[in-house]
């Protein structure tokens, strides 16, 4: 019997110390491993997505083509945020280390005026009509504009573009097996779509829900896709596709048309360039307000020794807090979309700025967001969400976020397309100065006008070692919490010596400036943790959220390509 419960205390030991050995420098030792890849990798929050992308590099097919093919596949099986109808940005840097960014946000219609969204009494539209459900609530999508326009400068054109757009066509047409998560989150969803007819016959069944397992068949998306298969992305602006579009959007008092469709541009942007304790941070510019957050916030951390401090110390979430209080509090004022209005990037990038911003956080108490304006030194120069990641095996890397905006976007789907549309027209200032959706304020530079673009929080990034080499791309969905996630998944590897799994599945904290709450996530933070937070002055959201979901990619020492999902939601990276 002793000698039982000897070997079993043996076989835990040995276990524990295998776990052990594997831990992360300073990380839990029970996180999930990586996926391993020795030539590629992709990850997404849909396995048969990143399967998808998988096989076209295998056909020879680069990371642009992948990326593509991926987008495409999760706009069939991941449609809560996967779209057609939606926009976001791709990031991506090739093996010989040019970096570029697409923007496919989406546009505002012509009819969208600043107060579109503003009833008589000067109060934002609620419900049908609002920004946040039904027609008018989508801005002109930009996701095909985007793909096409990374197709023809990027891919390796080893493959056609009907050769990425087949897998997805293939994918509706035949179905899939509706994941049991899908089944859990369509509950709630029930009322939002069953109030639009093609939504309610598709996504929930009339009403009767799809049970773990079932066959999801889109066929009406399968004809869209095939159409687009054949005649390229045009068809979406100017086609069958389009018609429907206008036709639908008249019918229901939406605001797009066949004209908005027509003057889509997808645009190159240039990336803009940072850095961390001597990494390189290649990120998003304008119309995201991602890139400069997450820049800013980690210059002014750049002061402090983190490393010391450890990664889940409330000192160190206090400052993670206070330096996103300061960067948020100029992202509300001082961004929006670069076409429309002047955004003093290069000074809000300053290392001095970020200094000034830096001494004014006090090391022992929160700082009340109320006190804190938009930086006066930065105003002064001459302005669902789902996320994935590529890299192939010459070492060219995509990164790549886009959204509907909310889950299932506006909820409409568009008749006899199958196409859900987003409502990203709330992520403008509807009304400058209320809270948007996320509770976010935005200010002038962010007001509805028409044919630009919502300021957005989406933040793909790609990391370089300070060699130059590539050593991590990630990004996240989950609104303004993106930014957090990502934020603490660079310090994670940085300073904290994580691989990208266990840099990304550690506990978060998010603050966006106002309201003034700090999120935590409802495990991974003990009681006296919160309490000394507490005791320095910090508030904090009433009932705990995860903060946000990411997804990403590290190169290691030997060159094997490490993918990473999220362990806060579904998905899977596939790597060979
Ligand atoms: O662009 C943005 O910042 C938002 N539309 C992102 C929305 C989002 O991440 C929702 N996800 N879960």
């Amino acid at each position: 019997m002793l000698r039982h419960h000897l070997r079993a205390a043996l076989a835990g030991w040995t276990l524990a110390a295998l776990l052990f050995a594997y831990a992360p420098a300073s990380g839990r030792p029970f996180w999930p491993v990586p996926v391993r890849g020795k030539h590629a990798m992709v990850a997404s929050q849909q396995e048969i997505a990143s399967q998808i992308g998988i096989d076209i590099l295998k056909r020879g097919g680069n990371a642009v083509d992948a990326a593509i093919a991926v987008g495409l596949a999760l706009a069939v099986a991941y449609p809560q945020a996967g779209n057609i109808g939606g926009g976001g940005f791709m990031l991506m840097r090739n093996a010989k280390g040019e970096s570029h960014a697409i923007d496919y946000r989406e546009m505002a219609p012509k009819a969208a005026r600043r107060d579109v969204f503003v009833d008589s009494n000067k109060k934002l539209i609620q419900g049908e009509g609002s920004s946040t459900i039904g027609y008018r609530a989508s801005g002109v999508p930009g996701t095909l504009a985007g793909f096409d326009l990374a197709f023809r400068k990027y891919a390796s054109h080893k493959l056609k573009w009907a050769d990425l757009v087949r897998p997805a066509r293939l994918l509706a047409q035949n179905g899939y097996a509706q994941p049991y998560s899908v089944t859990q989150l369509l509950k709630s969803y029930d009322d939002k779509l069953g109030k639009y007819e093609d939504s309610k016959r598709i996504f929930i069944r009339g009403g009767n829900g799809y049970s773990e397992g079932e066959i999801f068949k889109q066929p009406e998306l399968a004809a869209t896709l095939a159409r687009i298969e054949k005649a390229g992305a045009k068809e979406f602006y100017n086609g069958r596709t389009a018609q429907l579009i206008a036709d639908d959007m008249k019918a229901h008092g939406g605001l797009i048309t066949l004209d908005d469709l027509k003057n889509y541009q997808a645009k190159e942007r240039t990336p803009i360039t940072g850095t961390y304790r001597g990494n390189t941070i290649i990120t998003m510019p304008p119309p995201s307000s991602g890139g400069i957050v997450l820049l800013e916030v980690l210059n002014m951390l750049e002061g402090f020794d983190l490393k010391t401090l450890g990664y889940n110390s409330a000192a160190k979430y206090h400052l993670v807090a206070e330096a996103e209080r300061r960067a948020f509090a100029d992202r509300a004022d001082l961004m929006g979309d670069p076409d429309f209005t002047t955004v003093p990037v290069q000074a809000l990038l300053d290392k001095t700025y970020a200094a000034t911003r830096r001494s004014s956080i006090n090391l022992k108490h929160a700082t009340p967001s109320k006190e804190i304006r938009a930086g006066q030194e930065a105003g002064r120069e001459s302005n669902d969400t789902t996320h994935f990641t590529v890299v192939d095996k010459e070492g060219m890397v995509v990164t790549n976020t886009y959204t509907l905006n909310d889950l299932y976007g506006s909820q409409v789907t568009i008749k006899g397309t199958g196409i859900l549309m987003n409502d990203e027209m709330d992520d403008f200032a509807a009304q400058p100065g209320t809270p948007n959706m996320f509770g976010l304020i935005q200010g002038e530079k962010n007001a509805v006008q028409p044919g630009k673009r919502p300021l957005s929080s989406m933040t793909p990034t790609i990391v370089l070692k300070p060699d130059g080499t590539l050593w991590f791309a990630l990004g996240a969905r989950g609104g303004p919490r993106i930014i957090s996630a990502v934020i603490q998944a660079v310090i994670n590897v940085i300073d904290h010596g994580m691989d990208i799994q266990a840099a990304i599945d550690a506990p978060r904290i998010h603050h966006q400036w106002m309201p003034d709450e700090m999120w935590y996530e409802p495990s991974g933070f003990s009681p006296d943790t919160i309490a000394v937070l507490a005791e320095m002055g910090h508030k904090f959201k009433k009932k705990p959220e995860n903060v946000a979901s990411a997804t990403g990619i590290m190169i290691d020492d030997k060159g094997v390509r490490l993918g990473a999902v999220d362990s806060r939601s579904d998905g899977r990276a596939v790597g060979y």
